[in-house]
């Protein structure tokens, strides 16, 4: 029977209200290094297969251009790079894989795809990369644009970069090093090569100055939903990130995934979607209600349109008093911001109907903590949602459990309730088979 894999992420278990609600540590705060420590382990108890790190690096201050929002209820910030953390807790553990998210935009293919090998080296083999085209204009300040880069030649560049990340994993050959004691020889030169890569963005002569990594390099995962983005994960993800915005939807999402990499000449079968879901599991169905109604009222409502702001990439401060879905999507647009993620923000209305801010607001508060799409409820009712929508979404991959009310009870929650009943239908992993990530993610029987 396929298995369904998990991950869970804690991009935003210490932000936007979580990190004070019942069942957070109450003996800690972000980013102290006891938190991350208890869930590596906990979430290796669960047999779970990753956990996820997010990112973004600029602070939030679309809303009224100011930062003094985000920072006030800690909103997208504070945030570290996780990839020490990740390091830290993979000394902690054997099996439990982790996620690393950065950009393309910005970031150099050099030095990403040196530090990336290095982390599989340090993890044995656990590592993820989350590639992402920036959307955000706080982020693009910090690497000296003024403007935002277009969306489809942010993609463009993103398939540039990822090129050359491969060229360089793939510079030193997996037995190029012979670490002789007797004739002193480290390597053998003809199995180093540079890669010389001149590209329209990017020149880089390689190879890589480092041994083979565990697995070759990290597993490749891309959550683009634009045709681009689209186009860009079928050339060369090895899994896809994609959010769960209802069955019928994610049914269409996955066909045109399957036929985006048909067209590039790879087989669909191969690469699974983990469909990122907010879920609130209770050891029964009333636990998990009351966890529900915590979470929708994690955020102050002072805070709601500064979030609402750094995730539309709309200044919200700027509303009209009336106005449609359409002619707001049309301004996030020019200001090359992603032109489906407002759509799907502000799905519950016609996108021609006429708002007001009042409405609109209103219709906001559960959807910015994830309230409005949450699954809620004991192990038997999620174990049948998440069956069902593996199932008809092809048996490939699996789920990232996001935005949980407060960590680590909602963690605890799921490796001891949800996971165990998925196991008793035969949808999960009793013990880890593989040694790597790619191994682990790919144990199906
Ligand atoms: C599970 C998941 C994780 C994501 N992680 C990040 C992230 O860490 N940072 C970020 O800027 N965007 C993140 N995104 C957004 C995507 O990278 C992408 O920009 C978005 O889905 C819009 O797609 P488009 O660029 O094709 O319009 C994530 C999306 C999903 C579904």
């Amino acid at each position: 029977m396929r298995k369904i894999h998990l991950g869970y992420d804690l991009s935003w278990t210490h932000l936007e209200g979580r990190w004070r609600m019942p069942g957070s540590w109450s003996h800690a705060t972000f980013p102290d290094m006891r938190i991350y420590r208890e869930i590596a382990q906990i979430a290796e108890r669960g047999l779970l297969d990753f956990l996820f790190f997010g990112d973004g690096n600029g602070i939030p201050s679309t809303y009224q251009g100011k930062r003094d929002g985000a920072v006030k209820w800690g909103l997208g910030w504070p945030r570290l790079d996780m990839s020490p953390y990740i390091a830290a807790m993979s000394q902690l553990t054997q099996h439990i894989g982790f996620g690393l998210t950065y950009s393309s935009t910005f970031m150099h293919p050099f030095y990403t795809a040196r530090l990336l090998n290095s982390l599989d080296h340090v993890t044995g083999g656990r590592l993820a990369f989350n590639v992402i085209a920036s959307s955000r204009r706080a982020d693009a300040a910090n690497y000296g644009f003024d403007e935002l880069m277009e969306h489809a030649r942010r993609y463009e560049r993103m398939e540039e970069f990822m090129d050359v990340c491969f060229k360089l994993w793939a510079s030193v050959e997996p037995d190029a090093m012979i670490w002789d004691r007797t004739t002193g020889q480290v390597a053998d030169p003809h199995k180093v090569h540079a890669i010389n890569h001149k590209g329209e963005f990017f020149s880089v002569a390689g190879p890589l100055a480092s041994p083979p990594s565990p697995q070759g390099r990290p597993v490749i995962v891309q959550a683009g939903v634009s045709p681009r983005g689209v186009e860009a994960a079928a050339k060369f993800t090895d899994m896809i990130f994609a959010s769960s915005p209802g069955l019928e939807k994610q049914v269409a999402h996955r066909k045109r995934i399957d036929d985006a990499l048909v067209l590039q000449g790879r087989d669909p079968a191969g690469i699974g979607i983990i469909w990122d879901v907010v879920l609130i599991v209770g050891e029964t169905e009333a636990e998990a209600k009351h966890r529900h109604k915590l979470l929708a009222n994690a955020l102050p409502p002072e805070a709601l349109p500064v979030y609402l702001s750094h995730h539309s990439g709309f200044d919200m401060s700027k509303l009209p008093a009336q106005f449609t879905v359409n002619e707001i999507n049309a301004e996030i647009v020019k200001s090359n911001a992603s032109p489906v993620g407002f759509l799907n923000m502000a799905q519950m209305f016609d996108p021609d109907q006429q708002i007001s801010r009042a409405e609109f607001f209103d219709a906001m508060a559960d959807h910015a903590t994830g309230a409005d799409h949450a699954v809620v409820g004991d192990a038997t009712q999620i174990a049948d949602y998440l069956e069902e929508t593996f199932v008809a979404t092809g048996e490939r991959g699996g789920f990232m459990i996001a935005h949980p009310t407060g960590v680590p009870r909602d963690l605890l929650n799921v490796i001891d309730f949800l996971v165990p009943e998925l196991q008793r239908r035969g949808r999960y992993r009793t013990a880890y088979r593989g040694k790597t990530l790619r191994e682990n993610l790919s144990d199906d029987e």
